[in-house]
């Protein structure tokens, strides 16, 4: 089997250890029905998801990554003072500046790293993943926590039923070290973006462009705006392409995974992507019934879930994939190297 890169000459990067945390408040679609136009129903039919989990108000998104961090160290059996770099993909950082990397850094103690916040939603980990390969592969590194977190749950208007049934909030973090002699880690990637797609997800006001004010907030524009068809149809599509294009270069198909763990936006999307890749759904994690979309959290904690329920094994050959605001969209081909 050929695989696409890095060269032979680079030294490959592996996930070491992975750890994960949601905040232990749970909202149900029982308990959505009582706030909106609603049912449980509706939901569970039309995305898949049953609960997610909410950060109480003064839990930030440092909060949640630096707990995920902490497991995933425990994971490892390492101090936090082994750590040498720490990105955060995130599109709720804590606060403008400094990034959500500072924060963790100071909360989890891990005082020799150096580290920045990486934002492209939805993708956000996958593209903070390869981020960190190329600092393990390059030489230069050789211990990166990649976490993705989000507390989309401060950005939502839970009366806009057409959203506030999709989000939770959540964290996941993987440390990444050199593969050894006999392991290959992380393989190949595909990302892209698509920025024709940015009006169909976003968070209107709050930037440069249109800094909080009395109208903007009136107008609630600090919410999450979301053209869900629009969104779906490219996701849909675009999943399943970006997959493919990993798998075709490589020479395997869907049958040759063991486990392809998507981004969890919505139950159909990723039914329709295993499909097309002619991976039986056993294969397929699905885990938005218990966490909704937390975004940047959302593949970490789905490799969580499928590790606890025995569906990841040393040696697995793994696809990830996600897509998401901006347009993103991005996919990673991965030998899991855990027990
Ligand atoms: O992670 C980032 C990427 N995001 C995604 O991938 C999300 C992609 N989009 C989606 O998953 C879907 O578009 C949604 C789940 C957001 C919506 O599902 P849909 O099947 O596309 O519904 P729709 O927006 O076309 O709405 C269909 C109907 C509408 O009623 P009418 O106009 O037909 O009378 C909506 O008002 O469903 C109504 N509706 C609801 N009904 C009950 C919308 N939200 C709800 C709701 N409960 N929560």
């Amino acid at each position: 089997m050929s695989l696409a890169r890095p060269p032979r000459s680079l030294q490959r990067a592996k996930i070491s250890a992975l750890g994960t945390f949601v905040p232990p408040r749970v909202l149900t679609n029982a308990d959505l029905e009582k706030m909106v136009d609603t049912s449980d129903q509706w939901i569970v039919e039309r995305t898949g998801i049953r609960e997610r989990h909410i950060a109480e108000t003064g839990v930030a998104t440092s909060d949640l990554a630096a707990e995920a961090a902490r497991r995933c160290l425990a994971d490892r059996g390492l101090d936090a003072e082994a750590v040498e770099v720490i990105i955060v993909a995130t599109v709720t950082p804590d606060m403008p500046f400094p990034s959500t990397a500072c924060l963790v850094q100071e909360k989890i103690g891990a005082h020799h790293a150096w580290g920045f916040d990486l934002g492209a939603a939805c993708s956000g980990f996958l593209y903070a993943l390869q981020v960190g390969a190329k600092l393990i592969e390059s030489g230069a590194q050789s211990r990166v926590m990649v976490i993705g977190a989000d507390t989309l749950s401060t950005m939502i208007d839970y009366t806009d039923r057409s959203t506030c049934i999709l989000f939770g909030d959540g964290a996941g973090a993987v440390l990444l070290e050199p593969a050894g002699e006999s392991e290959q880690g992380l393989l190949d990637y595909a990302h892209e973006i698509d920025g024709s797609g940015a009006p169909a997800l976003r968070l209107p006001a709050g930037g440069r462009l249109r800094p909080r004010g009395a109208v903007t907030v009136a107008n609630k524009e600090h919410f999450v705006y979301q053209d869900g068809q629009t969104v779906y149809k490219f996701a849909v599509r675009k999943m399943a392409e970006i997959a493919e294009k990993v798998l075709v270069r490589n020479h395997l198909t869907g049958k040759d995974l063991a486990c392809f763990i998507p981004h969890q936006a919505n139950r159909r999307i990723i039914e329709s992507t295993a499909q097309r890749l002619g991976m039986p759904m056993e294969c397929v994690l699905i885990n938005i019934d218990r966490y909704g979309n937390t975004i940047a959290a959302t593949v970490p904690l789905a490799m969580g879930t499928a590790r606890e329920e025995g569906k990841l094994h040393r040696g697995d050959m793994v696809l990830l994939a996600s897509v998401g605001a901006g347009f993103t969209a991005g996919a990673t081909l991965l030998r899991w190297e855990l027990d």
